[in-house]
């Protein structure tokens, strides 16, 4: 499989990102936002690197049944999240590709009372977007190409993978 971005560049990038998240929340109440199932490993690497009071919630969307990579119907369920009425929220997600898993959601974390959202992906594909929308904090902009590892699946697998890869022509 093609490396895109190596494990080592990858959190290389994550303490950078934490330290200008860092900056961000100092003194607020606290609460990054995982999307599941995609930002679980960079949540984990990332929370540990912020060096702040935080709190963790969790809320799955999903708009990719099984093995297709065009989008369905986008999935939310929510009885995982905290109360997160007057907190200031981090929604993390592993990648903005056409963008409606992730301008979604924001507006579901603001009817739910959150004292601000923004919003952290580790990567961004270019020229995939239809939703108009700008990430607080992006890891990456890569290249259209169907990537898996550090979180990201292909039809559930390769979520283990330390690094990001492409998925050969003919399994995506
Ligand atoms: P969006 O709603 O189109 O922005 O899609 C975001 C979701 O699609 C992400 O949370 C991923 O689960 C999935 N996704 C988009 N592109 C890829 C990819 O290249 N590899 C794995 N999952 C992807
Ligand atoms: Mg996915």
């Amino acid at each position: 499989m093609e490396v895109l971005l190596t494990a080592d560049q990858i959190h290389a990038r994550v303490r950078e990102l934490a330290a200008d998240i860092r900056r961000q929340y100092a003194g607020q109440p606290f609460t990054v936002v995982g999307i599941l199932t995609g930002s679980l490993v960079f949540l984990a690497d990332l929370i540990r690197q912020i060096e702040l009071p935080l709190r963790i919630g969790l809320i799955e969307a999903s708009s990719y049944r099984g093995t297709a990579t065009s989008a369905g119907t986008l999935v939310v369920q929510d009885s995982l999240l905290p109360d997160v009425a007057g907190r200031h929220l981090l929604l993390m997600d592993d990648i903005l590709d056409t963008g409606r898993t992730i301008s979604t959601l924001v507006e579901h974390m603001k009817h739910r009372g959150a004292a601000s959202v923004r919003t952290c992906v580790l990567l961004r594909k270019i020229g995939r977007q239809q939703v108009e929308f700008e990430p607080d904090y992006t890891g990456f902009s890569i290249p259209d190409k169907f990537v898996v590892g550090y979180g990201l699946d292909f039809d559930d697998d390769y979520r283990h993978l330390p690094f990001i890869g492409v998925l050969p022509d003919g399994h995506a």
